[in-house]
């Protein structure tokens, strides 16, 4: 493998704005307009201002706990495993389950569907802090994706669904925000409305 094989595609995108900035300078900077140079010159300094912030207000790993399979739970994974780092691998789908509605137990041993639009169905079982994930290399679903917790502990017929379809990812937490109690918008993904 040669050593550009481990370029990942961020980085090459980001040399090639770096030798198109070379280019630019030894022709005539007057010709290019000024929102077109700004840009630029944003593309160069800093690689991708947005994804670095995602990742810093994320905060620290939690002391004792190593990055793996059961760190950060509740946190939208793909921020960190979607493509851009630092996480590795990256998984198309990825969460944390609660057992219940606002309680912030995690659920073990449950069974996230998730099918997509191509009808390909895959499960993925909750570990001991609730997360599951599906790396992206063994699955890249066609969206949108349905899902539901196959699980006989559900409050009704063994499963929870949910109802809408999920456009464009599988980071559950981009949506079901509810990582170290923090106030959220939607709360985690849970099972019952009320604690087992
Ligand atoms: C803030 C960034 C960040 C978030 C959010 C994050 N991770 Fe990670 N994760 C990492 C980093 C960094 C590593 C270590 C990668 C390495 O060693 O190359 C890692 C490693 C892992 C690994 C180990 C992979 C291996 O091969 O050993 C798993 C599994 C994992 N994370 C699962 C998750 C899950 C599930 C979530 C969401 C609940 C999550 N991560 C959220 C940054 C993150
Ligand atoms: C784009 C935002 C978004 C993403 C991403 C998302 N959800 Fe949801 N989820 C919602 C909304 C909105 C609802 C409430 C309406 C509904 O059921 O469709 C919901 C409801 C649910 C419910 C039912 C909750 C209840 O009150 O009955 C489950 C279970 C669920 N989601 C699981 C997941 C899982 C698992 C993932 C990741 C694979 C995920 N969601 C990703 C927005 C999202």
């Amino acid at each position: 493998m040669g050593s550009h094989a481990l370029d990942s595609p961020a980085a090459a995108s980001r040399k090639k704005v770096r030798r198109s900035a070379r280019l630019t300078h030894s022709s005539n900077l007057r010709s290019l307009s000024a929102p077109r140079t700004f840009a630029l010159l944003l593309l160069v300094t800093c690689a991708d201002p947005v994804h670095s912030d995602a990742v810093d207000a994320l905060g620290e790993e939690r002391r004792g706990v190593r990055p793996g399979p059961t760190h950060r739970p509740g946190q939208p994974c793909l921020v960190c495993h979607g493509g851009q780092g630092p996480g590795s691998p990256d998984f198309s789908v990825a969460g944390t389950v609660y057992a219940a509605r606002g309680v912030l137990e995690p659920l073990a041993g449950t069974t996230v569907v998730i099918e997509d639009a191509n009808h390909d169905v895959r499960r993925a079982t909750s570990n001991e802090v609730g997360n599951f994930y599906i790396a992206a290399q063994t699955w890249s679903p066609v969206f949108p994706l349905t899902t539901k917790l196959d699980d006989p502990r559900a409050d009704v017929d063994g499963e929870k669904p949910m109802l809408t379809p999920l456009p464009r990812t599988g980071d559950c937490a981009s949506c079901h925000y509810g990582a170290d109690n923090e106030p959220t918008h939607m709360p985690p993904v849970f099972l019952r409305s009320k604690a087992l």
